[in-house]
């Protein structure tokens, strides 16, 4: 929770964004064609409503699994260490992966996430990322397919919350305090 008073400005509209994970999607089933061993793995919680959307899009066989990595706590600057608060809950070696973020700040998430998985032996792994902030980034790191990049706004909605709140809006905003 926070008290400081503030309003969001739409920056990026529901309309918009359905548009882009249809065209991102189209690019994924293309590069991931013929595969039976895809896992969509979610990385909570911000993501839980992008995932939900490009799964939707995917016309391919999948299993969706989630994992927990969390830097933030409640705060708006990273901690630089990321935790893994909740791990996968099926083995991916030998497996397609398709890693889903909600936005890629510093990096640090990605990379350590990536490193991680990276580690199991996957056939395949590759990302995407509704948001990009290149302006923000200390770890040199790119999703495959990237939504959006956006400048550095402080952004809210589709998942993504400002303490903890906000998450359930239908459209990426910018934070604004009055
Ligand atoms: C946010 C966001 C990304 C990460 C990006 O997660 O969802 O995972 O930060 O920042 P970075 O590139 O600087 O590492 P957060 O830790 O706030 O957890 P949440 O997804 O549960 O909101």
């Amino acid at each position: 929770m926070t008290d400081r008073p503030y309003v969001i400005d739409e920056m990026i509209s529901a309309k918009s964004i359905a548009a882009r994970v249809e065209e991102l999607a189209r690019e994924i089933q293309a590069h991931f064609k013929g595969t039976d061993k895809l896992i969509v793995v979610g990385l909570l919680r911000g993501s839980f409503v992008f995932i939900s959307d490009v799964v939707r899009e995917l016309d391919l066989p999948v299993e969706v699994d989630f994992l927990e990595a969390s830097s933030y706590g409640d705060g708006m600057e990273s901690s630089r260490e990321v935790r893994i608060l909740k791990d996968l809950r099926g083995e991916i070696s030998g497996r397609d992966v398709l890693v889903v973020e909600d936005i890629v700040d510093t990096g640090f998430t990605l990379s350590h996430v990536m490193n991680l998985l990276k580690s199991r032996g996957p056939a395949r792994i590759e990302t995407i990322a509704l948001l990009d902030k290149p302006s923000r980034r200390e770890v040199d790191i790119r999703a495959t397919w990237t939504g959006f990049e956006i400048p550095d706004e402080f952004v809210v909605g589709y998942g993504i919350d400002y303490a903890q709140r906000n998450r359930n809006l239908p459209y990426i905003g910018k934070v604004r305090f009055t």
